[in-house]
């Protein structure tokens, strides 16, 4: 049983075979009209479709702006990606802690790490629960940042009623299969300005001013490189399983609320394994479901749990080491140990568990019980 796992039906195979046997493997129809989708399901005026969480990630700091000794301010816990994306571009990710109840960005935190240079703040929706963008929106707009959301665990999540593509001013999302709906490796970005999306656009084709269909319907050859880019197309036929994906996301969220409920009220009375908390104004999306283990009488840390349960053949897993903790990012920021208390302590103790739409209520009571059988014995 893995912690994440990919849900595909006939429909999807059926979706993606019909563009394999189409004119246009890539940048073709299907490309708009899932972007159209998307946009549509996360609230925002224009969706940008890359070639993963990665490359979205990349291309939301470029439309930010983001220069050679430019700073963003990044969350200690958060996957690599996060902060390399200010690295590709000459920037510097400034690491801080974390709320250490949530583990999202701590606001008071970032608020002590902005200087002159800050150019903008990268927040996570950590596990799928929205940060605090009151907060967030409020400093931002106070320092003139720009703000991006790192929501490649958050599709469908919501703050205060706003769908999570509504409070940032760009929205990063991931389609690999672990998460919320996949196209095999995938991404997109979410913004309201259509010239951050134009952009993006340029970006993802090595800085062209105009693409293929269009020098096609000119009857031109003619194209200008405008600035700046790479390939980080998406085919079509990814596409069409994003689309094909995209109608069953409603009922998934569902499924993983579901199943975070089931572990809630078991994990409540252990005072062993303690469930991350979550805030009254959010809709959790639940891409991970993350524990605190104190330990039991048998099983004393996360680390012998981790073991006993891979062991049992329950995929667990550890999200993240706190990137200050890593040598890259000691040596190329100058960052250390003890430098984001509420991260590191949070690491010691978290554990994954799984959770995937297809999991059954059995397979959810079989976490439980050996959990609890392992921390009672
Ligand atoms: C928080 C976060 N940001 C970015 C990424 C990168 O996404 P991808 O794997 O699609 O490149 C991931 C992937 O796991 C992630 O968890």
């Amino acid at each position: 049983m893995p912690y994440g796992r990919h849900q595909i039906d006939q429909s999807d195979i059926d979706a993606v075979v019909d563009v394999l046997k189409s004119d246009w493997l890539t940048t073709g129809p299907k490309l708009t009209e899932f972007e159209g989708a998307l946009a549509r399901y996360a609230g925002g005026g224009h969706a940008v479709a890359v070639s993963s969480g990665t490359s979205a990630l990349h291309c939301a700091a470029y439309a930010a702006g983001v220069t050679p000794g430019d700073e963003v301010i990044v969350p200690a816990i958060t996957f690599a990606a996060t902060a390399n994306c200010v690295i590709a571009l000459g920037g510097k990710p400034v690491i801080v802690d974390v709320e250490p109840d949530t583990l999202l960005i701590d606001t008071g935190s970032v608020e002590k790490h902005i200087t002159s240079r800050t150019k903008a703040i990268l927040a996570v929706e950590y596990a799928g629960q929205p940060c605090d963008y009151a907060a967030l929106r409020a400093l931002a707009d106070k320092h003139h940042l720009f703000l991006i959301s790192d929501s490649c665990h958050a599709l469908g999540a919501r703050y205060e009623n706003k769908s999570i593509g509504q409070l940032a001013d760009a929205t990063v999302f991931s389609f690999h299969p672990v998460k919320h709906i996949t196209t095999g490796e995938g991404g997109a970005i979410v913004v309201d300005d259509p010239e951050l999306a134009l952009r993006m656009r340029r970006f993802r084709n090595h800085g062209i001013d105009s693409d293929l269909h269009r020098r096609s319907d000119a009857g031109t050859w003619f194209y200008e490189v405008a600035g700046p880019g790479f390939n980080y197309r998406l085919t079509d036929f990814q596409c069409a399983l994003g689309l094909s994906q995209l109608k069953k996301v409603e009922q998934w969220i569902g499924r993983r609320q579901a199943i975070a409920r089931r572990y809630d009220l078991a994990f409540q009375q252990t005072g062993a394994i303690l469930p991350l908390t979550v805030k009254e104004n959010r809709r959790h999306a639940y891409h991970l479901y993350v524990v605190q283990v104190k330990g039991g009488r048998d099983v004393k840390n996360r680390a012998e749990l981790f073991l006993a349960l891979r062991d049992k053949g329950i995929g667990v897993n550890v999200h993240y080491i706190p990137l200050n903790m890593h040598p890259y990012y000691q040596r190329h920021l100058g960052v250390r140990i003890g430098q984001c208390p509420a991260a590191e302590a949070a690491y010691e103790n978290m554990l994954s568990l799984p959770i995937f739409p297809a999991m059954s209520d059995a397979d959810v009571d079989y976490v439980i019980e050996t959990i609890s059988r392992l921390i009672e014995r």
